[in-house]
């Protein structure tokens, strides 16, 4: 498995192909963060008007952190999963008072905040600092059992930590935002789960469940 050329067709890739989206315009911390407790739970096209609208009423750190909870929740309305609001509100106001409204850069600090697990950090550190942390969700393990064809349940925790560890080795050191964004994007985009499109895979040559015809049947998933 040639790990340079693998880095360079995804990144390669996800330059060329990523969607316009606007958590994408630039690569503010708090913007990050905010969307990627949006996309937890909720799907893309859902989530773009509520970011939008969020970012409009609570632009910086600053503003969500003095607003009322009552008005936070208004604009989550229809989002569901309302903790992730609070718990958002309640983490961006100790980032205020503790750390002068500058979102955390490193995975300490970041994993102590209310709300914020690994896969939150991780994406934290890699899309908006450019630090090369994994960000393992289950799109990220779906396309990477599939490369390296990795057998694993993927409803264990362990396993959840043996993906980490293969980004890590495999993560970019030059681009991590755009290599963590590609796995994601790749995921939504071409390895989807039922009838990944492998013929338009930039990926594909370094796919291990394609070349040996068991994409379909990756990932394994036990429980439910
Ligand atoms: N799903 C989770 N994080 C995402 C991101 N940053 N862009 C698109 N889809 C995502």
């Amino acid at each position: 498995f040639d790990k340079d050329s693998y880095r360079k067709d995804l990144i390669h890739w996800f330059k060329e192909e990523q969607r316009i989206l606007p958590w994408r315009e630039n690569q503010d911390p708090y913007r990050v963060w905010v969307s990627e407790i949006m996309l937890q739970q909720t799907r893309v096209d859902t989530v773009i008007p509520y970011f939008n609208h969020f970012m409009d009423k609570f632009p910086t750190p600053e503003s969500l952190a003095q607003a009322d909870e009552q008005e936070v929740l208004k604009a989550w309305e229809g989002l569901g999963y309302y903790s992730r609001a609070r718990n958002l509100q309640n983490a961006v106001r100790e980032v205020v008072s503790e750390y002068e409204g500058v979102v955390p850069d490193n995975a300490e600090e970041l994993g102590n905040l209310k709300g914020v697990g690994p896969y939150t950090r991780g994406a934290i550190l890699s899309i908006a600092y450019d630090i090369p942390e994994p960000a393992v969700d289950g799109n990220v393990m779906r396309v990477l059992s599939r490369i390296l064809r990795v057998e694993d349940d993927i409803s264990k925790q362990s396993t959840r930590k043996l993906f980490e560890e293969l980004v890590s080795e495999l993560i970019s050191e030059e681009d991590p935002s755009s290599f963590n964004q590609g796995l994601m994007e790749l995921g939504a985009l071409v390895c989807t789960p039922k009838t990944p499109s492998c013929m338009l895979c930039p990926v594909q040559e370094h796919c291990r469940a394609f070349d040996e015809g068991v994409e379909t049947e990756l990932p394994v998933k036990a429980s439910k």
